[in-house]
């Protein structure tokens, strides 16, 4: 439930940061690349698990203070379809998090009204960790706040591939479609949901790592060198207002170019590409 004045205590850092933020122009949706575990670890002298052990609190930290503001929707990139590389044991331990998260938070979720939802090819997933995310689903159904989504097995090309099948599917099934954007946006995974206005990024990497391909094409990123497992509600707050102290054109003109009485009109149909 959105509460923005229970997210700091006054006097404190996080306070003087929400009171700088625009509550009015707040982004609808923000995504997140939570990157840097490993090295938080490697700095510590302990194993990659613990990294992610630890990131574990930020995740809590984060999903309260995003519902909290009242945002909307919040993504979180918690497993990549590329993740099945990584050694049996480090991919096991984070299957292992993720439904000790659950388990422990669907209280915390459903006081704060957060709907919970996996994006992904996440069925694929161990059997006991496809319960325990339907549990999850389940216990936040009737939930109307903020939307949470972990991305897991994921991977933002299979998710325009499956989107391409659920078309073909629909011809096959003697529907008419349309091949058009609204019907490519309505069959991803994010089906319904707004685009990310924000993306961030933990630990400094400039990269989009096959997150939300489709949808990212007009957010805008911030890459912030704090590791993930660091990462907590100021981040978060700091990234808001860098957000809100930028001007998005979608391949417009700025605001103050466009109020030029002389402007002529486009000179291309409205929806081709711009930058
Ligand atoms: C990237 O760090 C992080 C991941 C691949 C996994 C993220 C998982 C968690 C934060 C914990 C469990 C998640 C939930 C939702 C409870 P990295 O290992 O690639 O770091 P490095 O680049 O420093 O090696």
């Amino acid at each position: 439930m959105a509460d923005p004045g229970s997210l700091a205590e006054p006097g404190t850092p996080e306070a003087e940061l929400l009171s700088r933020v625009d509550l009015a122009r707040l982004p609808r949706h923000v995504a997140i690349i939570m990157d840097g575990n490993g090295r938080w670890a490697r700095q510590r002298h302990l194993p990659r698990v613990e990294g992610h052990r630890a990131g574990v609190a930020a995740v809590r930290d984060t999903v309260e203070a995003a519902a909290r503001l009242g945002l909307e929707h919040l993504t979180l990139y918690a497993f990549s379809v590329e993740n099945w590389k990584r050694p049996r044991a480090e991919v096991w331990t984070l299957m292992n998090l993720l439904k000790e998260y659950l388990r422990r938070e669907i209280d915390t979720l459903v006081r704060h009204d957060i709907r919970f939802a996996p994006i992904g090819r996440w069925r694929e997933l161990d059997p006991s960790v496809v319960a325990t995310l339907e549990r999850g689903i389940a216990a936040t159904a009737g939930c109307r706040g903020m939307r949470f989504n972990i991305a897991l097995n994921y991977s933002g090309r299979c998710e325009i591939v499956d989107a391409c099948r659920s078309i073909v599917a629909e011809f096959a099934a003697g529907r008419r479609v349309e091949i058009d954007e609204a019907t490519l946006s309505r069959s991803l995974y994010t089906a319904g949901q707004p685009d990310p206005d924000l993306l961030i990024r933990t630990s400094g990497e400039m990269r989009v790592s096959n997150f939300l391909l489709w949808q990212i094409a007009y957010s805008e990123i911030r890459v912030t060198p704090v590791l993930w497992p660091d990462f907590r509600r100021r981040h978060l707050l700091e990234a808001v207002l860098d957000f809100q102290g930028r001007e998005r054109r979608f391949g417009g003109v700025g605001e103050e170019a466009g109020d030029d009485a002389g402007t002529p009109e486009p000179a291309v149909r409205p929806d081709a590409a711009g930058a």
